[in-house]
C-alpha cells in the first residue's frame, strides 16, 4: 500500500538535535534525543480518510538498554511505553510498528522517551 514518509529531523524537536553522523539514516539525518526523560520528536501526520494506521518508527539504539517512549495520537495514549530495544549499533536501524487510530487531516503524534537515557536516535515515521 501507498505510505508516506515523516523524517523526524524535519519534526518538531523538544529536547533533541538534528544529527548525520551515523549512516544508514533515510533523508538528511535523524534525531538524537536528549538522554533526559521527556525528550521528544512530534510529527504532524494528514490522513484524508479516519481509520486505523500502522505507523512505523525507524530507529537505532546502540546501548544493550531498551529506550522506552511514550507515542500519542492527538495528546491520547496510544502506545504508552513502547519499548525500543537495542539494535546492536549506532547505524543499524529498525523498523517498530504500532497500529493506531488516526482522524481524517492532520494529527500530531508525538514519540516521548520515559526515562533518563533518553529516547532511541530516530530515523523517521512512516505512516
Ligand atoms: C552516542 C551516539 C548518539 C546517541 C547517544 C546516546 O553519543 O553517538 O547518537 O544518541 O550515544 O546514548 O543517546
Ligand atoms: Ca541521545
Ligand atoms: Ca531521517
Amino acid at each position: 500500500p501507498a505510505f508516506t514518509d515523516y523524517q523526524a529531523e524535519n519534526a518538531t524537536i523538544s529536547q533533541g538535535l538534528v544529527e548525520s553522523n551515523h549512516a544508514g539514516y533515510t533523508g538528511t539525518g535523524f534525531v538524537n534525543y536528549d538522554n533526559v526523560t521527556g525528550s521528544y520528536v512530534q510529527f504532524t501526520v494528514t490522513v484524508a480518510t479516519a481509520g486505523v494506521y500502522p505507523l512505523t518508527l525507524r530507529y537505532a539504539n546502540g546501548t544493550t538498554i531498551d529506550r522506552p517512549m511514550d507515542v500519542t495520537v492527538n495528546g491520547s495514549p496510544a502506545a504508552p511505553g513502547l519499548s525500543f530495544p537495542g539494535t546492536g549499533a549506532w547505524p543499524t536501524w529498525v523498523d517498530k510498528t504500532i497500529t493506531a487510530s488516526l482522524t481524517a487531516g492532520t494529527n500530531t503524534i508525538r514519540a516521548a522517551s520515559t526515562t533518563v537515557n533518553g529516547g532511541p536516535n530516530l530515523d523517521r515515521l512512516r505512516v
